[in-house]
């Protein structure tokens, strides 16, 4: 079955749904026994993350569960409320005391400071790495209190491509699971399985939903991983909004055209900004003379909508400022992955790497607009800029 048709059947069951194509939404906390028979074996159980309670058994998040798990190939996917509090889980699963965690250093923001404000004071120490800079030398950053390797690729920003099967081979041979957050390539660019991932975040909130209205994230994982990741997301309570469930399965059919219109638009415009003379460097994995992009090339297969692009100089807070009053399309807003183009401008001060970037560095998502105007919309915009 290809793609489209895929995501057309997958996480539906019209018979269950009497008849509807899409799924219902279940409400509630309270799941009613058929039989005091059936309560004593739950109670058997013994514990809180199988039990017939609304955290752990909601007809519809087992629907959505299980069409992530088909989309990455995975044993079993947790759903969290939003992608932030999906991608802490793994952490919490297995790292304790005295463990060291290793992460690229391009990281998304909030998974650093989660790391910094919550993990170092458990007694985990954290390790950054250079996503490119001496990868081939990877090995050296392991030691035995290495229990756990973070991965983000492309990284937030600078879009920088790790060599991932590098690491994950290296990883197995020391027994260390990898999580990657995979979020910018979605289940239809990237296969993290295939590349030796053991656990896979997706935030949810940006492609798979797609249209900006709802938070969700996703935790896939191998066999081996699985069982411990589900323990626990379940202890610390992590269960989805049952309208935001709804709504992530809503968007799925639609995936793959967004996908594909939002590679085009994205490359449409990554392109015209290379020609520009006020702009250095655009940061995205499928130009040709970006670093890393021969890896891109073998491990992933299309593109997506965020990526950024630097100035020549330094321009002032107040030019930048001139500059986004002139966007008509492109609006200042976090997040992406909806129809909306957005822009931000992220500062890079918190890595432990000094960055090489020279002037103001413009990070840009591009939605569903039209193209063209898309690509009027920034260029009019840079005019302004002297
Ligand atoms: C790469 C990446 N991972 C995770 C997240 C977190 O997702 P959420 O906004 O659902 O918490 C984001 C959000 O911007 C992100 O860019």
């Amino acid at each position: 079955m290809k793609i489209d048709t895929k995501l057309t059947k997958i996480s539906r069951n019209v018979k269950k749904q009497k008849g509807f194509i899409n799924p219902g939404i279940y409400k509630g906390s309270t799941m009613i026994f058929d039989n005091f028979e059936d309560y004593i074996n739950d109670i058997k159980n013994d514990d809180d993350r199988s039990t017939l309670y609304g955290i752990n058994k909601n007809p519809s998040v087992e629907q959505l569960e299980k069409g992530i798990s088909i989309l990455y190939n995975c044993h079993d996917t947790i759903i969290a409320p939003s992608g932030l509090a999906a991608l802490v889980i793994p952490f919490f699963a297995f790292l304790k005391k005295n463990d060291e965690v290793l992460i690229n250093d391009t990281v998304y923001s909030p998974t650093r400071t989660f790391c910094e404000k919550i993990l170092k004071n458990y007694g985990v120490k954290i390790k950054y790495f250079h996503p490119i800079k001496n990868i081939k030398n990877f090995a050296k950053n392991i030691n035995k209190k290495t229990k756990l390797i973070f991965l983000e690729s492309p990284g937030t920003a600078t879009f920088e491509i790790l060599d991932i099967p590098l690491i994950t081979k290296i990883a197995k041979k020391n027994n260390i699971p990898t999580v990657l957050d995979n979020t910018w390539a979605s289940p239809l660019f990237c296969n993290p399985i295939k590349l030796g991932i053991n656990i896979i975040i997706d935030a949810g909130t940006k492609y798979i939903n797609g249209h900006s209205d709802v938070l969700i994230g996703f935790v896939s994982s191998d066999k081996k991983h699985s069982k411990e990741i589900r323990i626990t997301s379940k202890t610390l309570g992590m269960c989805p909004g049952s309208e935001e469930v709804y709504l992530a399965l809503r968007g799925i059919p639609t995936l793959n055209l967004r996908m594909k219109q939002i590679e085009k638009n994205t490359l449409n415009l990554a392109n015209k900004l290379l020609l520009h003379p006020l702009i250095d460097k655009v940061y995205h994995p499928a130009l040709p003379n970006f670093p890393n992009h021969q890896i891109w090339k073998r491990d992933f297969t299309g593109s997506s909508g965020l990526f950024a692009f630097s100035l020549k100089k330094k321009f002032s807070h107040k030019s930048i400022e001139k500059f986004y009053k002139k966007l008509k399309i492109f609006k200042l807003g976090y997040s992406w992955g909806g129809f909306e183009s957005l822009i931000t401008f992220p500062p890079l001060s918190k890595r432990t790497f000094k960055s090489e970037v020279k002037g103001n560095l413009i990070r840009v998502y591009c939605g569903l607009e039209d193209s063209q105007d898309q690509i009027n919309d920034i260029l009019n915009a840079l005019k302004v800029l002297k």
